[in-house]
This record gives structure tokens, sequence and C-alpha cells, in this order.
């Protein structure tokens, strides 16, 4: 039986790119097979890797909750839960930690973009984040991790973590593979899109957020930013704007590439935006309408979190009892 785990940071609103790159393709994992371990956690550890008020990352971590299960995660067939309620989490980060060098840390690209936006002093937590985030997948014997591209190099790190470690210490970890969409893995910011999606950015209509409104949502598209040569055609290094409405269109529609611009073919931009707008108003209306109805039930989300407590936990501490023993850490 395979284990397929991911994580999401609680950091914010969650973005369209979140949902397309990561959240759809779990769901679409989950409801592919019965024969399958899944494990899907709230990465609240490594939101705070940056300044968080405490009671905001508190609502976020309920809403994250609410979300998975809006987007169509069944807690009957996926574990959902929080990771900083899993102990081990931070026990394997740290014993990785001793495996791991400054340098390979300091080259890692998302820290370095990380740093440089950084205004307030770059905590040790955000350079050894990719630790973390190795511990996270090791921990559960993990063979699939799904994620958008921009996680591609963490993936990279835990697999040679994993590696380094087995070798110094005898076979311990499966080595995992990223599993990274074709179409939908870097959604680009709507005012640019050279520049990935992201939760963070300081101008609002770069980023369609899942909860926001329709009127929103046609705001946001009406003013992404296109290009002035007046055809629809996908072609990332030339229109990377008409690409990224493109590349949002069929992943909404469930279309390819081709299709998509097949359909838009004797279209105009004005035409192209107002049906990228339905698109996304389809795909987002009804996850909206069940987040709304899920996030007033504490109870069934209270239910959920601590019954993916229990089964992460029973999982990982068999493993961190293995490692500590490899390792050589505790009694005789
Ligand atoms: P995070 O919270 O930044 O993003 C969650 C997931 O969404 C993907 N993603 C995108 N995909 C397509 N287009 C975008 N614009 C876009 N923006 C974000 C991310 O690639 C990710 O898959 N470190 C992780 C969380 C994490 C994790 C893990 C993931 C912690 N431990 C272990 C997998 C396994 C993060 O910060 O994701």
């Amino acid at each position: 039986m395979k284990t397929i785990l991911s994580g999401v940071q609680p950091s914010g609103m969650l973005t369209l790119g979140n949902y397309l790159g990561a959240i759809s393709q779990f769901v679409n994992l989950q409801n592919s097979s019965d024969d399958q371990e899944l494990l899907f956690f709230i990465a609240d550890l490594h939101a705070i890797t940056v300044p968080q008020d405490a009671t905001i990352l508190r609502k976020n971590i309920k809403s994250l909750t609410a979300l998975y299960l809006a987007c169509g995660l069944d807690p009957n067939k996926s574990t959902i839960f929080v990771q900083s309620e899993v102990k081990e989490h931070s026990e394997l980060g740290y014993i990785l930690q001793s495996l791991t060098y400054i340098g390979e840390l300091e080259r890692m690209t998302q820290f370095k973009d990380k740093m440089a936006k950084q205004t307030q002093g770059v905590s040790s937590a955000l350079l050894t984040y990719p630790v973390l985030m190795a511990a996270d997948i090791l921990l559960y014997n993990s063979d699939y991790v799904p994620v958008g591209v921009d996680q591609k190099q963490h993936l990279e790190m835990a697999r040679n973590l994993a590696e380094r470690f087995n070798s110094r210490y005898s076979d311990t970890f499966k080595i995992p593979e990223p599993l990274i969409l074709k179409s939908g893995a870097k959604i680009m910011s709507l005012q640019d899109p050279t520049k990935k999606m992201s939760k963070s950015d300081k101008l609002d209509k770069a980023t369609i957020f899942l909860l926001d409104d329709e009127n929103i949502i046609r705001k946001k598209i009406a003013s992404a930013v296109t290009d002035s040569d007046g055809f629809i055609k996908y072609d990332v290094d030339n229109k990377p704007g008409i690409s990224n409405l493109l590349t949002i269109y069929s992943c909404c529609m469930n279309l390819s590439i081709k299709e998509a611009e097949e359909h838009f073919k004797d279209a105009n931009y004005g035409t192209l935006k107002s049906e990228v707008s339905d698109s996304i108003i389809k795909v987002l209306k009804p996850i909206q309408d069940r987040y709304n109805e899920i996030l007033n039930n504490n109870d069934y989300i209270n239910k959920v979190l601590d019954t993916g407590k229990e089964k992460a936990s029973y999982i990982a501490s068999k493993m961190i009892n293995k490692v500590k023993h490899k390792v050589g850490l505790g009694r005789f």
C-alpha cells in the first residue's frame, strides 16, 4: 500500500494556486483508489518561521481544516491533522538537522526569496524549514508527495536527507517522490505573470483567494495583466499573462491547454477574461458554500482533528522510536 502525504501552511487565506496546484490533487488522489494511506496536515509549525499573530494563526488553522473538508477531503479516507499536535515532527526535524549542512540550506531558493522579504530579522527556523519539511514526509514513510512546483527543491532535500540517514545508520526511510501536475503546478500572479501567485502578495488584486466572492473574482480577472497583441495563444515566454489565464481556465474546466486554446481561438481578451471568471466561480462557489456550513460546526472539526491526531501520532511514534534507537539516543 502506498502512502501519500502533503501539507499546507495556515498563513493567511488560501489561494487559487494552492487549490489548483495542490489541494485539488489531494482530492483526486484520495478518490482514485481505496488502497492507499493518505495523510494531509495543517503545517502550523511552518507558519511560525515568519512572525504570526497568535489569534489569527489559530483562526487560520480552523479555517484551513474547514477548507480541506470543503474542497472534498473525506476524513473516512484521509487522515487530517495539525502538524504541531504530533510532536514527532519537531523531534525528527531536530534529529535530521544533525545531518544537514548550513550551506545546503542557504542555497534554497525559497529561503533566499523569503529572507529578502523579511524586514524584522530572519529567524533560524526559516533557514531550517526544509529540514522540518523532510521530517514531515519521512516520518510516515511517504511514497508520494503532491505539491506545486515551488516545493520541488524542498522535496529534493527530503530525498537527500533520507539517503544520507539510510547510508549512515542503515536502511530506515523510504525515498519520497514529488507529484507535480503538468498543468496548474505554478499559477502565476495576475499582476505580474512572471511571478508565482502567492498568499502574501502585497497587491490584493494579484491573487484570487479561495473565499473571494463572485464580484471580486470578476474584478481581479478583469484587471489581470495581459499584453497588447490581441490574440490568444499559450506561449509562456512571450505571453505570460494570457498563458496564465489559459492555464487557470483549463484547470477549472478540466481541459487540456490545447483544448482551451482551441475554445478561445476566435475570441478577444474581454471574452477570455469573462469565461475565465465563470470557470473559477464554477469551481469555488460550491467550495465556499460547504466551507460556510462546516466552519460553524466546531464539534465536527474537532472530531476530525482528534481522529487525525491519534492516527498520525501512532504511525509517527513508531518511526521516531526506530530513528532514536538507530542514532543511539536515550537509555541503554
Ligand atoms: P504552501 O502552504 O506555501 O503551499 C501549499 C501548496 O500549494 C502549492 N502552491 C501552488 N501551486 C500552484 N501555483 C501556485 N501559485 C502555488 N502556490 C502554492 C505549494 O507548492 C504547496 O504544495 N512547505 C509547504 C508546506 C509543507 C509541506 C510539507 C508540503 C510543509 N511540510 C510536507 C508537502 C510535504 C508550503 O509552504 O506550502
